[in-house]
């Protein structure tokens, strides 16, 4: 057992995820291969929060079981969310898997991975303390570095599985986290974004996500700070207060709205009015100026009626997203709402969808025309995909930029005036003199 490819399904907690299984793999003498075919192992770290996500997986084992037919030396594991949902059924399900880890199992994957080998294994306990505080994961080759500082989820939202397939909340001590940051800083990365589950209700039982973001602003040679996702009711004035002083932390908020109505979000479990939430985009609004911000919502909750979506399209033109995840609502088995069955069909969540993307097109066409003009901070990244005479970055709002490659190197800011946008993208030309001593120094 030598060489393992990993693919990344779901949310950036995954991605950071499968950083961490890197890391232990590594550290265990084996090497991450580049494609399936070059692999002893394939690893896939899957989602399970709408039943489409684990449908493309099973569609994707399918594809790996030809493979396996020819090699029949190769292990085939699933890990992450949907391993913890389906645990040993899965790999009766799909015959092709050797291999079921969940969340919490990643210590052991060397281990695991060299038993499936000899038969069927499936790890899906999940552990209450497990933190990987202790394990360095191998990072991408970014600027942008993800640090997971809280797993797990206590909110059991209704509709989610997240909490019975990733368990408890926990997060790690501030102390390590400053660490992780700083090592980041070292190989090279110029900003951090903290991952949690409700990220904002972090607390190592002395310190809140307030005081970690004031530690870790001070750490020299970073330049940004991101978080996702917060929850609403977690919001505390002294996050808002440290999201507002800290130099590093960018203007950007993702808040998860679900839905606009009240009833619905009772049903929901969210904790909050739409009253609530609008008056805490207000206090963010006013204490954080040139404030972005997106959201998740979903349509066709068990319960939503025509009434209740219309408050979902007000809120939506009032607040003014710069963005947003728009979802139908997908039965998900173990959680509460699934007993509630569906009560929308399909076309009319389709329907609903439709026009909320729409609304949402609209709006951020809107906003981003209105950055024409303007000059904006770009942390580069690279060349663009499309276009690789142009660079690529994002803007302290975390809106895409591309401008006319001039040098800046990876890792460095850059200002630029924007001339053209789209709903997606900024396109812009640089302006002043270049500062690429600010660029990267070294990627690990
Ligand atoms: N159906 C549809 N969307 C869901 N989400 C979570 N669970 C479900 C579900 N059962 C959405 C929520 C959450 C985002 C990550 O995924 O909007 O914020
Ligand atoms: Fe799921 Fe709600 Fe927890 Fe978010 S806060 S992970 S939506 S249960």
């Amino acid at each position: 057992m030598k060489r393992v490819f990993l693919e990344t399904y779901g949310c950036q907690m995954n991605e950071a995820d499968s950083e961490l299984m890197a890391g232990v793999l590594e550290r265990a003498g084996m090497s991450i291969a580049s494609a399936p075919e070059d692999a002893d192992a394939i690893l896939i770290n899957t989602c399970a929060v709408r039943e489409h996500a684990e449908q493309r997986v099973l569609g994707r084992l399918g594809e790996f079981s030809r493979l396996k037919a020819r090699r029949p030396g190769l292990v085939v594991g699933v890990a992450g969310c949907m391993a913890q949902h389906l645990r040993a059924r899965l790999l009766d399900h799909a015959s092709v898997l050797d291999l079921v880890v969940g969340p919490d199992g990643y210590r052991n994957l060397p281990e695991l991975l060299r038993r499936a080998a000899h038969g069927p294994v499936a790890h899906t306990r999940l552990d209450r303390d497990e933190t990987y505080g202790d394990l360095e994961p191998r990072r991408g080759s970014s600027v942008r570095a993800w640090v997971t500082v809280q797993r797990g989820c206590d909110k059991f939202c209704t509709y989610c599985v997240v909490p019975y397939t990733r368990g408890r909340e926990r997060s790690l001590p501030l102390p390590d986290l400053v660490r992780q940051v700083e090592r980041a800083v070292a190989q090279g990365f110029k900003e951090v974004v903290f991952l949690g589950q409700t990220v904002n209700s972090y607390t190592d039982g002395e310190r809140d996500f307030a005081d970690l973001l004031r530690a870790t602003d001070r750490v020299e040679g970073l330049l940004r700070i991101r978080f996702t996702s917060p929850h609403p009711s977690d919001m505390s004035e002294r996050v808002i207060g440290a999201i507002s002083e800290c130099e590093k932390v960018c203007p950007q908020v993702h808040l998860p709205l679900q839905s606009g109505s009240d009833p619905v979000l009772v049903a929901m479990r969210r904790t909050y009015t739409v009253g609530e939430y609008r008056n805490l985009v207000d206090r963010l609004r006013a204490a954080i100026p040139g404030l972005a911000l997106t959201t998740d919502i979903i349509v066709g909750f068990p319960g939503e009626g025509e009434e209740d979506f219309q408050r979902t399209v007000e809120i939506m033109s009032e607040v003014r997203y710069d963005s947003a995840f728009l979802f139908k609502y997908s039965a998900r088995p173990d959680t509460r709402a699934y007993r509630w069955g569906e009560t929308a069909t399909e076309e009319e969540k389709g329907r609903r969808l439709e026009h909320l993307i729409a609304l949402q097109q609209a709006i951020s066409g809107q906003l981003n025309d209105a950055w024409i003009g303007r000059v904006a901070e770009v942390l580069v990244e690279g060349p663009a995909r499309r276009d690789p005479g142009q660079l690529f970055g994002k803007s302290l709002q975390f809106k895409s930029v591309v401008f006319a490659g001039d040098g800046t190197p990876p890792g460095a800011l850059r200002n630029v005036r924007v001339v053209g946008a789209t709903p997606h993208t900024l396109i812009a030309e640089p302006v002043g003199a270049a500062r690429p001593e600010a660029g990267l120094v070294q990627i690990a």
